[in-house]
């Protein structure tokens, strides 16, 4: 099903630009890149799923960029749906998953494909999964934009990943720190200075400390 994970590509990465030079440490992967990739994951995904009844389910709020990206190439009749899950992770690990919203379509008997930003210890996908099971869906297929093998806890795969990436802590193309850097282009490396300076405490992102 899933073809190849390119790991990211070449030393050839793009320059940060100015603006984000003090944030960004550097580009982990290119705005290039990514259209590229994802054109390839939609081509396997339409691949898969033509001629079923489709709903794709979108993990809110990391995957706006990467969701509008994948459906616009992919010429599939499908339906869109939002489930909202915020994990609040002030100071530990451990991080209570809080759901902020519910799904609205019936996904019953219905083909889903679950997408979200990354793939990280998996907490947040296992918890998504067992919800999703309950309404009892024909298959669910799990599609991500980034995966950080390294980091799992939970035994889940995705079945379509489109960059594999070390242990470091990412953000743009949709992905943030403390709500921020979701609008860059790329995906970068967050300048590790700011770590302890923009989190404020109690102010849970949904992502592992880094
Ligand atoms: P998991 O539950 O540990 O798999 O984490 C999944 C969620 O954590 C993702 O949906 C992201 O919101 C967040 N996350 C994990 N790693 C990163 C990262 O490197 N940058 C930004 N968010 C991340
Ligand atoms: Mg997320």
């Amino acid at each position: 099903m899933t073809t190849s994970k390119p790991q990211i590509p070449g030393a050839a990465n793009g320059r940060v630009p100015a603006r984000w030079r003090a944030d960004i440490q550097h580009v982990l992967i290119t705005r290039a890149d990514i259209a590229r990739r994802v054109r390839v994951m939609a081509r396997d995904i339409q691949r898969d799923f033509t001629g079923t009844d489709l709903v794709v389910v979108s993990l809110l709020n990391g995957t706006v960029m990467f969701l509008a990206d994948l459906v616009r190439n992919l010429p599939l009749p499908l339906r869109l749906d939002f489930i909202g899950v915020s994990s609040y992770r002030a100071r530990t690990n451990s991080g209570e998953l809080v759901f902020t919203k519910n799904l609205r379509l019936d996904v019953h008997s219905r083909d889903v494909l679950l997408v979200d930003d990354i793939l990280d210890t998996g907490n947040t996908m296992s918890r998504v999964l067992e919800t999703l099971a309950a309404s009892a869906p024909r298959r669910v297929r799990v599609c991500v934009l980034l995966d950080k093998p390294s980091r799992r806890i939970q035994p889940v795969r995705a079945d379509y990943v489109g960059f594999e990436i070390p242990d470091v802590f990412v953000v743009g193309y949709g992905l943030d720190f403390a709500e921020r850097y979701r609008n860059l282009p790329f995906v970068g490396v967050l300048h590790p200075r700011l770590y302890s300076e923009l989190q404020p405490p109690g102010e849970g992102s949904g992502h592992s400390s880094p």
